[in-house]
């Protein structure tokens, strides 16, 4: 990745500063008093008046949301390692905020995600998006990506080849973002994440490691907490509350206010 220029920085800084200001989000001072915000030292994108958001300095922060973009431009719009690249119309690398804290992984992309570009828009989406701000979060405050990144045919479950092709991004997409904590959400994301063949009911609701690439030899672990698929919600809604349950051991790991139900 070539080096960043100032400007660039300054660019990709100010977009996410505008998206943080129109969430509400107080901003710290880029600068201690008595040091001029333009100083090159000490700046701090978020404050503990800003739970759900990651400390982290202005240029880390640019770094990422740099690497994020390569890695979606240099390898996943181009990608043809698999078949699904003679029918997708477009790759879904996934969105959100480049240092979330908590990342949500489903299965693939489905027909309104292929025709946008985008993860979880249709109606699996907008449940996940209820879920979200249940949790009191935003969709811009978590990142939201999926196991595969372009649509099997039909909706079918993903093939082998495909999730073993696909499976560096998503480990590169986690080891840049750098989450606290993963919602695996349904069984191919749990199942792939953790390299079992466990049921997402005998796994959901407890807390699992992800290892990148799946070996603790790549690294720590980060906490990982599989759950219902919104589309499976959506057929089986008796299954919200254990859902919503899972939902709030992670808001208590991250250390997030647990609301009161509607
Ligand atoms: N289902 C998924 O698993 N992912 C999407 O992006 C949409 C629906």
């Amino acid at each position: 990745m070539p080096p960043l220029k100032d400007n660039d920085i300054r660019g990709i800084m100010t977009r996410h500063l505008q998206t943080d200001m129109l969430l509400g989000v107080k901003l710290a001072p880029l600068a201690p008093p008595g040091r001029s915000a333009g100083s090159s030292t000490a700046k701090t994108a978020s404050v503990k008046s800003a739970p759900h958001l990651s400390q982290i300095s202005a240029g880390a922060l640019a770094k990422r949301q740099e690497a994020l973009n390569d890695l979606d431009q240099q390898n996943v719009k181009v990608c043809n390692n698999c078949n699904l690249h003679q029918t997708r119309t477009n790759t879904v690398f996934g969105q959100g905020h480049p240092a979330a804290r908590l990342v949500f992984v489903g299965e693939a992309p489905g027909a309104e995600e292929d025709r946008q570009g985008l993860a979880f828009v249709g109606r699996a989406g907008q449940l996940l998006t209820k879920m979200i701000e249940a949790m009191g979060l935003t969709r811009d405050e978590v990142f939201i990506c999926n196991i595969l990144k372009c649509r099997p045919p039909n909706n079918r479950d993903p093939a082998p080849d495909e999730v073993i092709s696909c499976r560096p991004y998503l480990d590169k997409q986690l080891e840049i973002i750098k989450p606290e904590v993963i919602v695996a959400l349904g069984k191919p994301a749990a199942q792939t994440l953790l390299n079992t063949k466990a049921a997402i009911s005998a796994l959901r609701g407890k807390w699992h490691d992800y290892y990148i690439s799946g070996s603790p030899l790549a690294g720590q672990a980060t906490p990982l907490m599989p759950t219902f698929h919104p589309a499976y919600l959506l057929r089986n809604p008796a299954g919200k509350a254990r859902a919503w349950a899972d939902l709030q051991q992670v808001m208590q790991k991250l250390g997030l206010p647990i609301p009161k139900r509607k």
